[in-house]
């Protein structure tokens, strides 16, 4: 899915010249780079895989005539964010994408301890330190914005990902928080909440996702929400997910994310 022209040049008016697209290696946040790069804008591109970050900006910089810098970085550890917020220091940047984040599943008491620490640090540790430092950034310059990947499942407790879903719910609440506290200073915050999507997520998360959304086909509609919203429900399957349970009590949303998730992860109870 493309970006109509005029919706392009809003983008770039808005939050142009630079941006900065964390978790551009694969999947969601690649699809995000491309559609940015095809919109005119620079873009500083972050993951930890060097090799796929370089052809990519090697594509973009052959196809777009753009000015594409790579970063490969382990956004996990401090050191990870801080060479980042180093790295883009003296350019204007205007846009923040940050869709570096992964899952686990299964159930939390078996979980490795330190893979739910380093999955934390990474979705919520600097989500909290990119976003903090780009706020700020972005209330002196007057203009900016804000994407950070939140999710479906942080709308209610989930059993069988129950510690991804809390990271993800803290993601969305800050962005609403945010969202309202960043406008008035001419920032634009906005939540983008999938549902399932294929790329490295399922396999790393260990899910099975039966029916799911290609990254390519969300790119677009959640740069399209910037600036008009606090959250967006990219795609189709997304929406049906999340209004056909508009209605039901949270504690039932559970209770159906119980059997979606145990179906998911063939773990059950
Ligand atoms: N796929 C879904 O069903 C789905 C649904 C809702 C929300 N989301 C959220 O969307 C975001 C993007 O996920 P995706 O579906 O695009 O998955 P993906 O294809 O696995 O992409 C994840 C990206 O994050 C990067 N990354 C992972 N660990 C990192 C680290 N320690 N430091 C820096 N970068 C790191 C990966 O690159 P490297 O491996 O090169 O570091 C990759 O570029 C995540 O926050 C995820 O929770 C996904």
């Amino acid at each position: 899915m493309r970006l109509s022209e005029s919706e392009r040049d809003r983008l770039f008016t808005r939050y142009g010249p630079w941006a900065i697209v964390t978790g551009a290696s694969s999947g969601i946040g690649k699809c995000i780079a491309d559609v940015l790069a095809a919109a005119g804008f620079n873009l500083v591109i972050c993951a930890r895989n060097q090799q796929a970050l370089d052809s990519l900006a090697d594509h973009y910089r052959e196809t777009y005539r753009n000015d594409t810098l790579v970063h490969a970085a382990d956004l996990s550890l401090m050191e990870g964010v801080l060479s980042l917020t180093a790295f883009v220091r003296d350019l204007d940047i205007g846009l923040f994408v940050h869709a570096a984040g992964y899952g686990t599943s299964g159930l939390f008491r078996n979980a490795d301890i330190n893979l739910e620490q380093n999955m934390l640090q990474l979705n919520c540790m600097s989500t909290l330190q990119l976003t903090h430092h780009f706020s700020r950034t972005f209330a002196d310059r007057k203009r900016g914005g804000i994407v950070l990947l939140s999710s479906i499942v942080a709308f209610q407790g989930v059993p069988n990902a129950a510690h991804y879903a809390a990271t993800k719910a803290y993601v969305q609440s800050l962005a609403e928080g945010l969202f309202r506290e960043l406008k008035p200073l001419g920032v634009d915050v906005l939540s983008a909440a999938p549902g399932p999507v294929e790329s490295g997520f399922g396999q790393r998360a260990r899910v099975h996702m039966r029916s799911a959304m290609k990254p390519e086909d969300i790119a677009a509609p959640i740069l399209r929400a910037l600036g008009r919203g606090s959250t967006v429900f990219p795609g189709r399957l997304t929406k049906t997910l999340v209004f056909g349970l508009w209605t039901v009590p949270r504690w039932a949303k559970v209770r159906i994310m119980e059997k979606v998730m145990g179906d998911m992860t063939r773990q059950g109870k």
